[in-house]
C-alpha cells in the first residue's frame, strides 16, 4: 500500500527536517508519533522516520504496533545509504520492509541529560580514534569534522532513494 502520511521521532530536530521535506515532496500530512497517537487512526499506513540510537530508530516498535509501516528512515550521523544492514538487524525488520538511512547532524548544544553525556563520551573516543588515524576515507573525514565541529548534513539530495520508492509505489497503485 502507498503510505497515507508520514510520522516521526526527532530528538534535535534533524529527522523533523527530513519528515517536512517529504512531507513537501509527496503532500502527505506529517505528524510526529506523538500527535499521530491524538491525529491519525490505528491501522493507518506510514512511511516512518525515527533518528538512529545506537542503531535503533526511535519510535519504530511504537509506530509498528500502532500502524502499517511501509518504509522506515533511520536517521543519524554516518553517511545516507550506509548502516542498512546493522539497523535491520538491530531492528528486527522483516525481510520485506523497505529500509533507508539517511544522514542527519549532529549538535552537541541541542542534547541533554544522558544523550549529552553519551556524545560527549563519543567525541571524546570516536574523536581520537578518528583524529589519530592516518588513512582516513572521506566518509571518516565527514565523521571527524561533525564530531569536532557539529553541523547539519540534511539535504533534499539525501531523499532521493526514499522518493524514487514512494514514486513507484504510486505507479504500482494506478
Ligand atoms: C545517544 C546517541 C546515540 C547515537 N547513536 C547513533 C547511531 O547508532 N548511529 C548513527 O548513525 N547516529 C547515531 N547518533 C546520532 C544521531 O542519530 C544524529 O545526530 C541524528 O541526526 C539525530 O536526529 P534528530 O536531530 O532528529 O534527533 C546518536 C546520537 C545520540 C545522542
Amino acid at each position: 500500500m502507498t503510505p497515507n502520511a508520514i510520522v516521526y521521532t526527532s530528538n534535535t530536530g534533524y529527522t523533523e527536517q527530513y519528515a517536512m521535506l517529504l512531507g513537501k515532496a509527496t503532500g502527505l500530512p506529517v505528524y510526529t508519533l506523538a500527535e499521530a497517537e491524538a491525529k491519525l487512526a490505528p491501522g493507518n499506513h506510514i512511511l516512518y522516520l525515527g533518528w538512529l540510537m545506537a542503531g535503533k530508530v526511535q519510535g519504530y516498535g511504537k509506530a509498528a504496533r500502532r500502524y502499517h509501516v511501509e518504509a522506515l528512515c533511520g536517521v543519524g550521523m554516518g553517511a545516507t545509504g550506509s548502516q542498512l544492514e546493522d539497523v535491520r538487524k538491530t531492528n528486527r525488520l522483516p525481510g520485506t520492509m523497505p529500509v533507508f538511512t539517511l544522514q542527519g547532524g549532529f549538535d552537541l548544544s541541542r542534547l541533554r541529560g544522558v544523550y549529552r553525556l553519551m556524545m560527549t563520551v563519543m567525541v571524546k573516543t570516536a574523536g581520537k580514534g578518528l583524529t589519530e588515524k592516518q588513512d582516513r576515507t572521506p566518509e571518516e573525514d565527514d565523521m571527524l569534522d561533525m564530531l569536532l565541529h557539529g553541523g547539519s548534513r540534511v539535504s533534499g539530495e539525501n531523499l532521493t532513494a526514499v522518493l524514487q520508492w514512494y514514486g513507484m509505489k504510486q505507479e504500482n497503485m494506478r
